[in-house]
């Protein structure tokens, strides 16, 4: 009999790359999660084009008031049942108390070799800094920025003279394989 899939929330802020890469991978069989419901920040993130092309109820919170925010959201992931969010792209850094009353498990994904180079800009800063490598992480949100448990990783080469818009895609490329396989590993038996 086929397990039951895990109802799982996705917040994005921008683009929404790493959203759609779920979905596809939320539709095969293989995948423990199911995406029910997608959350935004940003009303003009052009990633809200997947949730509607692919039929998935979404909602932008404005985050004026940051815990007003969250309390709406808390109160539609509950009313949904969801029990895993997965940060992609998110560019909001969700309190204490938000994550204490989800009470499930909040991944993210960061485009760095964590713990270096956390928050903003970071190929720019990895090339600034001639860095011979650099990578993804899919860690457990805590309430400090980029910092939870880390659950998988993935080391990326870096070309001489290589640009930082170059160097993005690259990472992004691998950010879209190692997300599924960190999400695997979370709920591999
Ligand atoms: C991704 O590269 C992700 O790693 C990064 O934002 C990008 C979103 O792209 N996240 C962070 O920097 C979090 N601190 P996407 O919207 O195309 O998935």
């Amino acid at each position: 009999m086929a397990l039951k899939k895990v109802d799982t929330a996705v917040f994005i802020s921008g683009n929404g790359t790493n959203l759609k890469n779920l979905i596809r991978f939320s539709l095969s069989k293989k995948s423990p999660i199911k995406i029910k419901f997608v959350v935004s920040n940003n009303k003009n993130a052009k990633g809200l084009r997947y949730p509607k092309k692919f039929n998935i109820n979404f909602k932008v919170y404005s985050f004026i008031n940051e815990s007003k925010s969250e309390n709406r959201i808390l109160k539609d992931l509950k009313n949904k049942k969801i029990k895993l969010i997965c940060l992609a792209g998110f560019m909001k850094v969700l309190s204490k108390s938000f994550i204490k009353k989800f009470g499930y498990k909040i991944l993210n994904i960061h485009p760095s070799l964590l713990p270096k180079y956390k928050g903003l800009n970071t190929h720019k800063r990895v090339i600034e800094n001639k860095e011979k490598f650099s990578g993804c992480t899919v860690h457990y949100v805590n309430s400090k920025l980029d910092s939870g448990k880390i659950i998988l990783q993935k080391k990326v080469k870096i070309r001489k003279k290589e640009n930082y818009k170059v160097l993005e895609r690259k990472i992004q490329k691998q950010e879209h394989i190692l997300y599924p396989k960190a999400i695997m590993k979370v709920f591999s038996p």
